[in-house]
């Protein structure tokens, strides 16, 4: 089976797993846990960047340390991995969840100021909903598939509400928003994830990249118990969510080549889209404010068997996937308060996934290629 995205370990991997073993830092104190954060920041376009556990508490961190709160809400784009949803609830807040632009498959401007006038109001301390009263705490784009949201757009309504934006660019390190760094395009905050899946692994791991340094110093803070001297003091309730060494020395051997990954899989994908639009296939977008990280490649299947369709291609030894399921779709979020979904909902069980490893040959590809214009 030629495999969806795994990780491509052909560098200095096992080199600085060894040297840490032989150093003994193994935990979260250590070398390439300061390398790490400097080497993502400027892949980012930050000045600052923390890393911990995984992308999700990474998140959750950068969250708490906006503020966000108890029975708080947060906006963000229902087509996205459940983990963006999950750390809003770990803040004890909720979030409001609405479409995406067909364009982009990103946070939708349209709705997202519609959604306000309709359903919010501004008061002098603040955005609230108007039905239950809870107040509106930030604005949490994804960067879908590693393409940046519309944030000129979405940065101009965030601005005209006060609200912050926060973005989880959990699969967008090396993506480009009209020629600004994923990290530099108008959040506080982006999230990256290190997740095995992505592009630049590190076993797994996160990191909120920031230019505010009271946001990071209080995520750090916050993601290393709360430790507020080497005497065993804490100043509050903090979290053992820091990333270790073992992770970060992963993370900074696949550093190395992101340059190297990221030329692989735009390469892919404009192999796959190019064999597959002259088939009447429609390709991800490719909304032209950004330079996407091509995260991942596919298409959507205009047909009703899109199961049999991918079965098929599974029979053929190629690892051909669904996407996310919408988070309003999920049971935990079932009564979110949501705006009406007919983008996502339409698009997201036609998705195809397909194989997309950095280091996929030439030769895989093109039976990746041959196999899907035969299950066709
Ligand atoms: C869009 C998105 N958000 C959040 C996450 C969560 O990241 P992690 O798995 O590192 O916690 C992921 C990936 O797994 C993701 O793709």
């Amino acid at each position: 089976m030629i495999p969806l995205a795994v990780p491509n370990l052909s560098g200095n991997e096992a080199a600085y797993l060894q040297d840490c073993v032989e150093s003994t830092f193994v935990s979260t104190v250590g070398p390439y846990v300061t390398r790490f954060e400097q080497e993502v920041a400027s892949a980012a376009g930050t000045r600052y960047a923390v890393a911990t556990s995984s992308g999700t508490t990474a998140l959750h961190m950068g969250l708490l340390a906006m503020g966000v709160g108890r029975d708080d809400v947060v906006i963000l784009p229902s087509m996205t991995f459940i983990a963006s949803a999950n750390a809003i609830s770990h803040c004890g807040a909720s979030p409001w969840l609405m479409d995406v632009d067909q364009r982009s498959w990103t946070l939708c401007p349209q709705v997202l100021e519609a959604e306000l006038f309709a359903k919010a109001e501004r008061r002098h301390d603040g955005v609230f909903l108007k039905e239950c009263g809870r107040q509106v705490k930030a604005i949490l784009p994804v960067f879908n598939l590693g393409m940046a949201a519309d944030m000129d757009a979405l940065g101009s309504i965030a601005e005209e509400w006060a609200l912050p934006l926060i973005v989880d660019a959990a699969a967008a390190l090396g993506a480009e928003y009209k020629g600004k760094m994923s990290g530099a395009c108008g959040a506080i905050a982006s999230m990256y994830s290190f997740n095995g899946n992505k592009t630049v692994t590190a076993g797994g791991g996160g990191i909120l990249a920031t230019d505010d340094e009271a946001l990071a110093k209080m995520v750090r803070h916050l993601s290393t118990t709360a430790r507020a001297s080497s005497d065993y003091d804490h100043d509050m309730v903090g979290y053992n969510h820091r990333m270790t060494n073992l992770q970060a020395a992963v993370g900074c051997a696949q550093m190395e080549q992101l340059p190297m990954f990221l030329q692989r899989k735009r390469q892919v994908r404009a192999r796959y889209d190019s064999a597959f639009t002259e088939k009447g296939l429609k390709p991800f977008p490719r909304p032209q404010w950004t330079y996407s990280a091509d995260w991942y490649s596919g298409f959507v299947y205009p047909f009703e068997d899109v199961t049999d369709f991918r079965n098929r291609l599974r029979k053929k030894g190629v690892d051909a996937r669904p996407f996310w399921k919408p988070v309003h779709l999920q049971l935990p979020y079932q009564n979110a308060v949501r705006s009406e979904m007919p983008v996502c909902g339409q698009l997201w069980d036609r998705i195809v996934t397909l194989p997309c490893s950095t280091h996929i040959s030439d030769s895989e590809l093109e039976k990746v290629v041959n196999s899907v214009l035969e299950a066709l």
